[in-house]
């Protein structure tokens, strides 16, 4: 028996990606340790999002060069996920304690990769091979009560600042049939939520079981069918490809949760333009204002980039303008990180960082008074909760609101996987104190 330890950056699809990795190498003879000094292969799985993003991978590796020392060739060290995919052989010649390098549509021959650096050689990995790696990966192991299912990968887009479609490679979504399927083992597994991921999850067109392609969400109300399954959630989504079926599927199908994160990235039109986003701030505003007709109570979050190049103060007071109008329960920001091979990093136009520190600090104060006002909006309020997991005091659980808002009761362990109301007693910095009605009783 070899034992391995996974580190998972960035984004919930490397999440996923992790899971399914770790599953490859378990007929290897591979089981997970969460201790990386007794583990036989460390497997990184990297995002290269951001500078930051992209430099935490070197660090890392920095502080691994002692261990790999220590345990010589008994030690594999791979590198997978989008910094693999981006720097490739690179990362070799960087970083001497690396065995491995596999980019992300590789992943099925990881076992095969893992044999060759038992072996004592350094393979790399970054090829967009012909086969689907999701028609070679192991089925299924067991599932949380949450789960991820990537059904679309890869972003045909190309914003002038991101680097996704470039390690990712091009769209793709994965039959329906295949997802359907991953979807009833998940199910049988303990999944009451699943998370449907994709780059650019909403341009899912994936082909139907009955010929002719699927939409989201027509896949949406496909997976709702599926019993056990409780709650269904997307991410991410692009406001270019939020059509009609699917705001249709927020009307229409209950288990899809009325929580969206729809990233908009800027308020002002002409950002929006050199972004080569594809959408104007008033086409952002009116596909929410369609979204809360077919559910009322959607609540929205959102990506933000601060200092685009070229960006004005008359540019960022657009995006605090669109922030105000819209009303986020949720959202991220960042400062604009220039990233190798993107369009938006050769600009001579780039915003200094002390200006970017500024409106990042701006917007973030009024994303943080939005989402204080839509937490504390519950307070006295009764939600339904999908329990998850133990919660961090004793006889408490922990779950999830419709909202995604993290919630914790004193809850019988019986009602794990389950979905319970509760009374919102309190509302905390990072989640929502919650009673039973039992217990209140
Ligand atoms: N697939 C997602 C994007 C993933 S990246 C989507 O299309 O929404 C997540 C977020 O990181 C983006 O929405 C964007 O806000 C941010 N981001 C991407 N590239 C960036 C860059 N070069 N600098 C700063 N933030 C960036
Ligand atoms: Fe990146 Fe834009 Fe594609 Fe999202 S839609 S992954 S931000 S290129
Ligand atoms: Fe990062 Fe790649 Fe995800 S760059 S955000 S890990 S798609």
């Amino acid at each position: 028996m070899k034992k391995l330890f996974v580190k998972t950056y960035g984004c919930q699809m490397n999440v996923y990606d992790s899971a399914r990795m770790a599953e490859a190498l378990a007929p290897a003879g591979y089981v997970a340790t969460a201790a990386p000094a007794e583990a036989d292969m460390i497997l990184l799985n990297t995002c290269h999002i951001r500078e930051k993003a992209a430099e935490k991978l070197f660090s890392d590796l920095g502080r691994l060069a002692p261990l790999k020392a220590r345990a010589g060739g008994r030690l594999v060290v791979a590198v997978a996920g989008c910094v693999a995919q981006a720097e490739g052989d690179e990362i070799l010649r960087r970083a001497k304690s690396v065995d491995i390098v596999v980019g992300p549509q590789s992943y099925h021959r990881l076992p095969d990769l893992a044999a060759a650096a038992e072996r004592g050689a350094r393979p790399v990995d970054t090829e967009f091979p012909a086969e689907s790696k999701f028609d070679r990966l192991p089925a299924r192991g067991a599932s949380g009560v949450g789960a991820f299912l990537s059904v679309q990968e890869g972003c045909d887009k190309f914003c002038s600042f991101c680097v996704v479609p470039y390690t990712r490679g091009a769209e793709a979504s994965r039959p329906a049939a295949a997802v359907l399927a991953e979807a009833r083992t998940l199910a049988a597994r303990g999944a009451r939520e699943l998370t449907l991921l994709g780059q650019n999850v909403n341009a899912y067109h994936g082909a139907a079981p009955d010929g002719g392609t699927w939409g989201l969400g027509r896949l949406v109300r496909a997976l709702a069918e599926i019993p056990e399954l409780l709650r269904l959630r997307y991410t991410t989504s692009h406001p270019a490809d939020m059509d009609d079926a699917l705001v249709a599927a927020h009307r229409d199908e209950e288990k899809l949760m009325p929580f969206l994160h729809l990233p908009v990235q800027s308020g002002s039109d002409r950002m929006l333009r050199d972004m080569n986003r594809r959408h104007r701030a008033a086409d952002y505003r009116r596909i929410a204002d369609k979204l809360r007709v077919a559910r009322p109570d959607i609540a929205l979050s959102s990506d933000f980039i601060v200092g685009f190049p070229g960006e004005s103060d008359a540019d960022f007071a657009a995006t605090l303008d669109l922030v105000r109008a819209i009303g986020f329960a949720q959202a991220f920001s960042f400062k604009y990180s220039p990233r190798p091979g993107t369009p938006a990093a050769l600009r001579d136009d780039q915003v200094p960082e002390p200006v970017k520190v500024e409106r990042l600090a701006a917007l973030q104060a009024l994303l943080s008074e939005q989402q204080a006002r839509f937490n504390a909006g519950f307070t006295g309020r009764v939600v339904e909760v999908l329990f998850e997991k133990r919660g961090r005091h004793a006889g408490q659980l922990a779950g999830r609101s419709p909202w995604l808002q993290a919630v914790h009761a004193a809850a019988p362990p019986t009602l794990l996987g389950r979905v319970a109301t509760v009374r919102v007693a309190a509302v905390e910095p990072n989640s929502l104190a919650g009673v039973l009605p039992e217990a209140a009783a």
